[in-house]
């Protein structure tokens, strides 16, 4: 019933027979939070135009936006190019991100993904030659190669350390790799590759004794798990609204603690960064960097995008984190169980370890190349992603909102045939 609607409305949208606005209006209501729990979550599916003809389990590469979200975008995008009104909601996207996030509105900063916050916060760090970055061996090119690059163009040390199959173990890798050279510690709070929780509190707090600076790359986190920015305790946090918080693409935000504003660096200028210039006095003349997180963006942006982050933020916040967190991770504990019972052929590589549990599972198959199973699940219409950084060459599962235990059923069983094959 549900394929034959949406099928109809997509063709609908797609031959131009209705508009963008009655495809995205045309949703059912927000499901009330006390019904039967599958039911619930159902519901919340219909929320979304994803098609249910296949299994999307790659959250972890792009989140896909519910009709809330689109209608918000596409409402205001024609609202500016009917009234030619430019700029502002800057504001509703900043208070609605500090709101999840447990931080003031004025320590963020508005980017455009995760990795234009980690190239602010890389450049922008008072770094000598010599002065050693702890990152690790599971890092994705938006966080590695700013740091790369910085290594190769001014002599800074990377530091690259495996991630231990425990919150406590990975602890112990990050204090035994410290030295007197350590400056930064820039890990993720969610690696993209076998998707574990690190311990990002205790890891802060013990740069924080050191005196080394604390970066954490964030892309996973918001809209999968509680952020509370205050209690992580770090210095900066790169995140972004299109990956869990099922935000509009091309939306993040950097979070600079601050304490730390005047010791991170600025190095690209323009319009709502400063406090005054003067071209006209001799010699002319910066005044100095606003006191909030504008500091570190500039310049014309799209507002309706901004808007969009505050409906993402608010469809999150009507379901709510904790039901969110509940449900993500339960499906993801289902999922890693369920490819656990297939045999010993599963490697398994998330840990089961339930604090370092997120909502993404990765394993390989002995003796097999799963490029070849991301194949057969692709003429099956389940999206997986091959995990090729850094060579860890596995399959990684991502199961947010709106996938079902179906879903997962249909992926285990491919999986299943594949090491039968
Ligand atoms: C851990 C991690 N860091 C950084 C990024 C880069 O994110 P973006 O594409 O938003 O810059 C990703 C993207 O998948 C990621 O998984």
């Amino acid at each position: 019933m549900r394929n034959r609607r949406d099928f109809i409305k997509n063709s609908l949208l797609l031959a131009g027979a209705i508009g963008f606005s009655e495809f995205a209006s045309a949703h059912p209501p927000m499901p009330d939070e006390n019904i039967d729990e599958e039911l619930y979550w159902k519901m919340i599916r219909a929320q979304f135009p994803l098609s249910s003809s296949r299994a999307y389990l790659n959250n972890g590469t792009m989140g896909p936006s519910p009709y809330p979200v689109l209608n918000e975008v596409y409402q205001d995008m024609l609202l500016v190019d009917t009234n030619g009104r430019y700029g502002g909601h800057e504001d509703v996207a900043l208070k609605s991100l500090a709101s999840l996030l447990g931080t003031k509105d004025t320590e963020l900063t508005l980017t455009r993904n995760v990795t234009e916050g980690i190239n602010i916060s890389c450049w922008g760090l008072p770094l000598q030659a010599g002065d050693e970055v702890i990152m690790s061996t599971h890092e994705h090119v938006g966080n590695a190669t700013p740091w790369l690059n910085r290594a190769k163009l001014h002599g800074i040390v990377i530091k690259a350390i495996p991630l231990g199959k425990t919150a406590e173990e990975t602890l112990d890798i990050v204090k035994k790799t410290i030295t007197k050279k350590t400056k930064v510690i820039a890990l993720p709070h969610i690696p993209c590759t076998i998707g574990q929780i690190l311990p990002v509190k205790e890891i802060c707090a013990l740069a924080r004794e050191k005196g080394i600076f604390s970066f954490v790359d964030g892309a996973h986190p918001p809209g999968m798990i509680k952020v509370d920015l205050k209690d992580i305790g770090c210095d900066m946090y790169a995140g972004c609204c299109h990956k869990w918080l099922l935000g509009p693409k091309g939306t993040g935000f950097l979070y600079v603690s601050e304490n730390f504003r005047n010791t991170l660096q600025v190095y690209y200028g323009g319009g709502g960064f400063d406090t005054g210039w003067d071209m006209l006095s001799n010699p002319p003349v910066l005044k100095g960097y606003i006191d909030n997180g504008h500091r570190y963006y500039y310049g014309t942006q799209n507002p309706s995008l901004f808007k969009g982050i505050a409906k993402a933020v608010e469809f999150h916040q009507q379901i709510g984190t904790e039901r969110i967190s509940n449900r993500v991770k339960s499906l993801a504990a289902y999922l890693q169980e369920s490819l656990i019972k297939l045999g010993p052929k599963v490697e398994m590589l998330t840990p089961t370890e339930s604090i370092s549990r997120g909502a993404q599972i990765a394993f390989k198959i002995t003796d097999k190349d799963v490029t070849k199973l991301q194949t057969q699940c692709n003429e099956k219409s389940i999206t997986t992603r091959f995990v090729a950084e850094n060579n860890i060459n596995c399959l990684r599962i991502s199961t947010h909102i709106y996938n079902t235990r179906e879903e997962i059923d249909l992926f285990v069983t491919e999986t299943d045939k594949f090491i039968r094959s």
